[in-house]
């Protein structure tokens, strides 16, 4: 019989708080069953959206979390709710719904960094590095941060405030990700760094408080990664440009791109503004989520 989980989709970095913020959303959700096994394996994977059954996210994780509670393999479904390839958490999705099936299938529990660690390898797999932020908002819910050395997970309760994601569907590579992370320079700037520190906290205290007005701004601090990915989202100045003049307080990249994260509005026009340069675009209102749970 299957035991399923399933885990939100998320939006991770919040502009200066690259593989350390990560908010779940309800954009989006994947849902993962486990069977037991002799091996473990991904046996299908079903939904919109198609993603590979040996390089996936849920296989990794699930393997770690089955090392650390002490089980033997578990067969794993992955019904694929959250777009893979668009900034919005989707290998995270698949890997904190794994690591929730397997807890609930051998009736044990995690830690949350524990749980957190497991699901990270997922990334690995995909990515070719153990990033927590989406997992950790995937499995967790709400808005996350993490620590890696020592590491920790820390999660805050959110207030409402109102908030987007836009997402461009032209072509992306395989490995988009991997491919995000080395435009990005291996040094910084230390007043680069204290703006991108800086920015986190403004983050954490918008979204905890509720200040629009200050998640607009804090969103924008980020001098590092959002300048050197901008260059691989098609049109991303004119959309900026467009969402600000339809209502946007402030404006991000959603992960590792190429979705946008919009603050107070401007979503309509920010479609608009992808499509007149020949880019299909879609857009929702997100809510903050709750993280991973038994279905
Ligand atoms: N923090 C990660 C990155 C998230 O920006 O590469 C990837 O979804």
């Amino acid at each position: 019989m299957w035991v399923c989980a399933r885990a939100p989709s998320s939006s991770a970095n919040l502009g200066p708080g690259y593989d350390v913020l990560a908010l779940a959303h309800d954009a989006y959700f994947d849902v993962v069953c486990v069977r037991p096994s002799e091996e473990t394996r991904v046996v299908k994977v079903t939904g919109e959206w198609k993603v590979p059954l040996e390089r996936n996210s849920a296989l990794a994780a699930a393997e770690e979390a089955l090392k650390r509670l002490g089980g033997k393999g578990v067969e794993i479904w992955v019904h694929k709710g959250v777009p893979p390839g668009r900034g919005l958490g989707s290998s995270g999705a698949s890997a904190a719904a794994a690591v929730k099936a397997v807890e609930l299938l051998l009736g044990k529990s995690l830690s949350p960094e524990e749980a957190v660690m497991s699901a990270a390898e997922g990334e690995r797999l995909v990515s070719g590095a153990a990033h927590a932020d989406n997992v950790a908002a995937s499995y967790l819910g709400g808005l996350v941060a993490v620590t890696y050395d020592p590491f920790k997970v820390l999660k805050f309760e959110v207030a409402e405030v109102e908030l987007y994601v836009v997402t461009p569907w032209h072509e992306v590579p395989e490995g988009k990700t991997g491919a995000a992370r080395s435009v990005l320079p291996e040094e910084v700037k230390l007043r680069d760094a204290v703006k991108m520190v800086g920015g986190a906290a403004a983050v954490i205290k918008a979204l905890t408080s509720g200040d629009e007005d200050l998640l607009a701004k804090a969103i924008e601090m980020d001098p590092v990664v959002t300048p050197a990915r901008s260059k691989l989202i098609p049109c991303f100045e004119e959309v900026v440009k467009a969402a600000k003049g339809g209502g946007a307080k402030g404006v991000t990249i959603s992960g590792a791109g190429p979705s946008l994260l919009l603050v107070g509005g401007g979503a309509e026009e920010a479609k608009a503004a992808w499509e007149r340069c020949g880019v299909k675009a879609t857009y929702k209102k997100v809510k903050p989520a709750r993280g991973s749970s038994a279905v």
